[in-house]
């Protein structure tokens, strides 16, 4: 099978940070631990449109417990790459999460105000339970006081692609999760 990898890139790329065997071996892991979290219970996912989707599309299939999946759409970047602390929704649940367990599934945790916002939203409408795991966190992150059940990698603070991450809506299809060159974000 073709696949995209790091040369396709070219000169777009610095480095592959975490490669796709990488990527599902980490959520094998962590699926085994949601499983054993959520055993006999009745699991909503929630992924955050759109750098979420492989994330929910890989995790969803590595865990055993059945889930209903649904999908939230926030805005807190514009086209750039620095958080602007203003989340904006743009596509809402379509599920009452009213006495629902609910775990949120995170491509990324950066300085965690989109995190943050949306635990108190989603709280706010009384979930039996609200937890949250993330493919990757920065480290701007600790600065919050966030409760993050699973990260599968913390990684540099460095603007990645990749895995359903995008730099002005590109490169979310290749299969790993890599840096961009500092000339493609004027860095
Ligand atoms: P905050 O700062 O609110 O950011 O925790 C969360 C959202 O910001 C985006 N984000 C990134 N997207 N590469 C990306 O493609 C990155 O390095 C990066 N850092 C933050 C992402 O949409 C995430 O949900
Ligand atoms: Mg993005």
């Amino acid at each position: 099978m073709m696949r995209v990898d790091a040369k396709d890139m070219g000169a777009d790329l610095k480095e592959v940070l975490i490669t796709k065997e990488e990527i599902d071996a980490k959520l094998v892991e962590l699926a085994a631990k949601i499983d054993a979290e959520y055993a006999g219970k009745d699991l909503l996912i929630v992924g955050v449109l759109k750098g979420a989707v492989m994330v929910m599309a890989d995790l969803a299939r590595a865990l055993s417990t059945p889930v209903t999946m649904d999908w939230m759409a926030v805005s807190s970047y514009g086209a750039g790459t620095q958080s602007s602390g203003v989340v904006r929704i743009l596509k809402d649940l379509d599920t009452d999460i009213k006495g629902r367990h609910v775990l949120i599934v995170e491509d990324i945790i950066d300085s965690g105000l989109t995190l943050s916002w949306l635990l108190s939203n989603l709280g706010s409408r009384e979930p039996e339970s609200l937890k949250v795991c993330t493919l990757l966190r920065k480290p701007d992150a600790a600065k919050v006081a966030i409760d993050v059940e699973w990260v599968g990698f913390d990684i540099p603070n460095e603007f990645v692609v990749g895995y359903g991450l995008d730099y002005a809506e590109k490169y979310r299809n290749l299969p790993f999760v890599g840096t961009l060159a500092p000339h493609v974000y004027g860095g």
